[in-house]
């Protein structure tokens, strides 16, 4: 049959081939573009986003005022938080402050991220290793339970029912602090993000961006008149269990929030109050 056709028909056939074959590639980058673009919601296992407001980007109290006024709060009111709050906070530590319509995606092991923004905490490579969690006790307009912040949607995703404080607490040395802040953030980073480009180099830049994210939160906290503070002592094994992350989630700090209580600076550690 094919030598039946003449020299002209056979480019002709190339031809038509090459079409298609442009065609089909210009629908595929679209499809993953789109693909892309979903993964880069992050839904994970509820797939339920909760939408947040929209954070403020001024303020009133100074960065000067704010370094000055920062200290390690342990000691909170039994009051509760707003959502607005809560939303300051989450987009403190890890929100997008540029969004990068043409920004690439990267495979990440299960699903392609859409590498969509640039966040209020630098991150080597703009890797974004970073997974922050909400433990939410008494949060106005959020039902007790774990949730996960999603940069690029600014909302959260809920992973977990129920008041975990306590259980969290225990797991981090019996820290009453924990239990006594109505929202408690945990940082947690997924290593393999950073590794794939540092190598060994990884560690200590993670470890560098949980610094930054948990500052922005601690300053941010103080800018909004609530206190909090950075807790590093606890059992990672557990910390993972309690809140029911993923394997490659790992726990780095643990920063209570809530409004001061009225004596939290005579109960600083060094007074012996801790
Ligand atoms: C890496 C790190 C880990 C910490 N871990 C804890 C902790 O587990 N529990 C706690 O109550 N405070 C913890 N802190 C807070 C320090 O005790 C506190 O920053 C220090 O006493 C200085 O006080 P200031 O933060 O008020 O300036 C930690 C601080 C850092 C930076």
């Amino acid at each position: 049959m094919l030598k039946l056709l003449a020299a002209g028909e056979f480019r002709e056939l190339f031809a038509i081939r090459r079409c298609a074959l442009a065609v089909c590639s210009i629908l595929l980058s679209a499809f993953i573009g789109e693909v892309s673009k979903l993964a880069a919601q992050e839904t994970g296992p509820s797939g339920r986003l909760i939408a947040l407001p929209a954070p403020r980007q001024d303020g009133a109290t100074s960065l000067e005022r704010t370094l000055t006024e920062r200290r390690s709060v342990r000691h909170f009111k039994d009051a509760s938080l707003s959502l607005p709050e809560i939303s300051q906070l989450l987009w403190a530590a890890q929100g997008v402050t540029e969004r990068i319509e043409d920004a690439p995606s990267v495979w990440r092991g299960s699903e392609w991220k859409w590498m969509g923004g640039l966040r209020t905490a630098p991150s080597a490579g703009a890797l974004y290793p970073l997974e922050l969690y909400l433990v939410a006790g008494a949060v106005d307009e959020l039902e007790p339970g774990v949730y996960r912040y999603v940069p690029l949607e600014h909302a959260l995703e809920h992973v977990g029912d129920g008041d975990r404080r306590q259980t969290l607490a225990d797991a981090a040395l019996m820290q009453s602090s924990i239990v006594d802040a109505p929202a408690v953030f945990v940082i947690t980073a997924v290593y393999e993000r950073t590794a794939v480009k540092y190598g060994e180099r990884a560690e200590r830049y993670v470890h560098i961006e949980v610094g930054a994210a948990g500052e922005n939160i601690w300053l941010q906290a103080e800018a909004l008149e609530l206190g909090s503070v950075f807790i590093g002592a606890f059992r990672d094994r557990d910390v993972q269990d309690v809140l029911g992350l993923p394997e490659d989630h790992q726990p780095l700090g643990i920063m209570p929030v809530g409004r001061k209580s009225e004596d939290w600076r005579e109960r600083l550690w060094f007074r012996g109050g801790a």
